[in-house]
């Protein structure tokens, strides 16, 4: 198991299709679970929920993506229709994180979507410590409310992300990060 701080220095995303299974096993999918709902949360609301896409549930859901999108798009080839179609499959597991942020007397619900976020990135960096790589994305059927009534999101929850777990096919190359020198100042008053 990699020290903490270089698991949190060497995490990167790879890309949905070049994760391979085998998946996680069912123990280790309730370990991602439970570190993902395990984060600051004000006002312990549990402003989110998890659904898990594992065996061929991610082509189920395809199903439902690919026909919105052969409605919008009647064009489309049927190379891009299987593409569509294999969106929540190209991993072996993927994991919705989906806000359930709304309106409080006390916790504003910026703070509650935040919240939904931190799940997001426990999942990546505690899949990250198992050995696996994750990456965290959204596309454009995150945004189609017609995708999110198929995948049953109540009209007032939206999908944070998409968190696609496997192992990797070949060690990711890293990307440049921000230097420290433009994104920290120093408050002095
Ligand atoms: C909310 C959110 C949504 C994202 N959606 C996408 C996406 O749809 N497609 C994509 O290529 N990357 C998306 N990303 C970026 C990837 O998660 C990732 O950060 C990027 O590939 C860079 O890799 P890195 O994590 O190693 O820096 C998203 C990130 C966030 C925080």
């Amino acid at each position: 198991m990699p020290d903490a701080l270089d698991l949190l220095k060497t995490r990167r995303s790879v890309k949905p299709m070049e994760l391979t299974g085998p998946a996680p096993s069912p123990a280790e999918l309730d370990t991602l679970l439970t570190i993902a709902s395990r984060v600051p949360d004000h006002g312990k609301l549990t402003p989110w929920r998890f659904i898990v896409f594992e065996g061929d549930a991610g082509l189920k859901a395809g199903e439902a993506i690919a026909e919105i999108f052969r409605a919008d798009h009647p064009d489309a080839t049927p190379e891009q229709i299987e593409f569509e179609r294999k969106r929540l499959a190209r991993a072996p597991l993927v994991i919705a994180v989906v806000s359930r942020a709304g309106p409080h007397v006390k916790i504003p619900e910026w703070e509650q979507l935040l919240s939904s976020g931190a799940c997001a990135m426990s999942l990546v960096l505690a899949a990250h410590a198992m050995g696996y790589a994750a990456t965290w994305i959204t596309e454009w059927y995150a945004y189609d409310r017609r995708v999110l009534d198929a995948l049953g999101l109540a009209p007032n929850e939206k999908i944070t992300g998409f968190v696609h777990v496997g192992r990797p096919a070949k060690p990711p190359e890293d990307r440049p990060r921000p230097p420290l020198s433009q994104i920290v100042t120093r408050f002095s008053g």
